[in-house]
């Protein structure tokens, strides 16, 4: 066995926007692996904002990326080597593995791709994966959404946001989404979206999310943090909902960020801020996928994939992220 892998690594721990100073690419070779562990020949690899957090040393949901490691990401590949007694060689494969062109694993954190399935491989690593399940279990349960509210989305036209409030209006539920381009308003709306507001070109927005939510917000699904939740907090409702999906706005920063200047309203309203996880949601993630992929397969959601193609790609393309020229979800195509 002798594998020749390429990995974008950990160097250095980046201050603001991920420069390839901190994250470079080196090539380290596969020659044995031990007892209980497989080797994955990655076909696609995500890109995620979360992987940002996981390069800071701070305490968090998982442990930091550790320096000269691999960067963490979500993969879908097909097992080529094997000393696992669950895994052969041939099976295909998701998990948490990182952004290089094979991944040995122990097994941890890893799931077969069905033998029946009839769907895209990249869908597993984004609308029947994490980012799908995400929006998913965040409308359906933990914001605490009903049938009639009005729901604010923000990144809205992303992968999470644009999924979440489809969902969200397949539950009869107004559905307001925020997003960064007029073209992302009209994708968004022409998705189903009630209205969208443009957070780039909007000098109010308090006033614009009020005009778009006549009757208040029930639930803000977050994304982003920053200034869209202050305006946010100004026009929930009594007994209205804050699900702490992310907070993008301050991803890249360098200074320690403020807390919501209007906070006060969370107390004003009785109101509730809900962090959530998707992996809170580990043991249903299965039985909603399946959901997921029936919904898909019936067109009652559309889901929009940008696929880069080529693995030297990882680290611009995890910026694009940052500054709003994605669209969709953002994947790397190695092969
Ligand atoms: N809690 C969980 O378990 C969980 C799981 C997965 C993801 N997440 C979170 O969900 C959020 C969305 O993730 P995703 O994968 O779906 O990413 P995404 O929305 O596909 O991409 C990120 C988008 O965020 C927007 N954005 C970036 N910087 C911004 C800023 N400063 N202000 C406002 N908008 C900004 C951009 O859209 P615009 O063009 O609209 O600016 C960009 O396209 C992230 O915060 C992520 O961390 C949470």
């Amino acid at each position: 066995m002798n594998y020749k892998n390429k990995q974008f690594y950990l160097k250095t721990r980046p201050q603001g926007v991920v420069t390839s100073e901190a994250v470079p690419v080196r090539e380290r070779v596969i020659s044995e692996i031990n007892e209980g562990q497989l080797v994955i020949e990655n076909h696609y690899i995500s890109i995620d904002p979360a992987i940002r957090g996981w390069m800071r040393d701070e305490p968090s949901y998982m442990p930091p990326i550790e320096l000269n490691e691999v960067i963490r990401s979500t993969t879908v590949g097909t097992v080529v080597e094997s000393r696992h007694p669950d895994y052969a060689i041939g099976d295909v494969v998701y998990g948490v593995n990182g952004w290089e062109t094979y991944s040995v694993s122990n097994g941890y954190f890893l799931t077969k791709v069905p033998e029946n399935n009839h769907h895209p491989l990249h869908y597993y690593i984004g609308v029947l994966g994490a980012v799908g399940l995400t929006a998913y279990f965040g409308v359906t349960d933990r914001s605490g959404l009903k049938k009639g509210e009005t729901l604010l989305m923000s990144a809205a036209a992303g992968a999470v946001g644009s999924l979440g409030g489809q969902i969200a209006k397949l539950m009869g539920c107004r559905v307001v989404g925020i997003a960064g381009s007029d073209d992302k308003c009209e994708r968004i709306k022409s998705l189903g979206f009630d209205d969208a507001i443009n957070y780039k070109t909007t000098k109010d927005m308090t006033s614009a999310i009020k005009e778009a939510c006549p009757e208040g917000v029930d639930v803000f699904f977050d994304n982003v943090g920053g200034e869209i939740l202050d305006a946010a907090l100004m026009n929930l409702n009594q007994f209205g909902r804050v699900l702490f999906c992310g907070s993008i706005s301050t991803y890249n920063a360098v200074d320690p960020v403020p807390g919501p200047y209007n906070w006060w309203q969370i107390l004003a309203r009785s109101a509730e801020v809900r962090g959530f996880l998707v992996s809170d949601y580990f043991d249903q993630f299965s039985s909603a996928a399946q959901t997921l992929g029936g919904w898909i397969d019936e067109g009652k959601i559309e889901f929009k994939d940008e696929i880069v193609e080529g693995f030297d790609q990882c680290l611009n393309t995890f910026n694009k992220l940052f500054d709003g020229s994605n669209q969709g979800k953002t994947l790397i195509k190695i092969r």
